[in-house]
């Protein structure tokens, strides 16, 4: 398989287990416990930054290979494209409201932010998956996936990465204490 697409497969796989992580922060929230701003903090931070920043551009430059083949995506290519702009406006809202929230005291807004990003998020993965990536998977030449590889700029990634940034590793140990649920 191609490079871009295994990474991006892959990026969604990891988004989903941060994901899992929000919603539980969320239920906390909204059960009026103590929550952990902190490390919704951190999670955003990453979406934002990395996510944001190479998953959605990468998706982007393949999708715009994908409607030359084959037209008829076009619909679902600019649906998920708009959802890329959308998306990264709603979490630099959302990562703005979770720095501004203390474990007792939830910022205003934070609640519904949360809950719709995660929808939000999910939805367009979902839709991704199940639509124009098998479709790239059948429709683009081997001459394209290169072409696109070779496009491809190789980012680091600081959470899921081989080396992870010290300011990532709360997740993931939130994320293995998960796993093991
Ligand atoms: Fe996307
Ligand atoms: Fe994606």
């Amino acid at each position: 398989m191609a490079t871009i697409l295994e990474q991006l497969n892959q990026d969604h796989g990891n988004v989903s287990r941060l994901l899992d992580a929000m919603e539980l922060q969320l239920r906390t929230l909204q059960s009026g416990a103590a929550f952990d701003p902190a490390l919704l903090t951190r999670i955003m931070r990453y979406l934002t930054q990395y996510q944001d920043v190479y998953h959605h551009p990468r998706e982007d430059l393949m999708f715009a290979c994908v409607v030359l083949r084959a037209p008829v995506a076009a619909n679902d290519i600019e649906t998920i494209e708009a959802e890329h702009r959308t998306l990264a406006t709603h979490g630099r809202d959302l990562h703005a409201a979770a720095s501004a929230s203390k474990p007792d005291e939830p910022s205003a807004t934070l609640p519904q932010l949360l809950e719709s990003y995660i929808a939000g998020l999910r939805d367009h993965m979902r839709l991704e998956s199940s639509t124009v990536f098998p479709l790239a998977r059948v429709i683009l030449a081997d001459t394209d996936w290169d072409e696109l590889d070779s496009q491809f700029e190789v980012a680091r990634d600081p959470l899921f990465g081989p080396q992870v940034e010290q300011a990532y590793r709360g997740i993931l140990e939130v994320l293995g204490q998960q796993s093991r649920k």
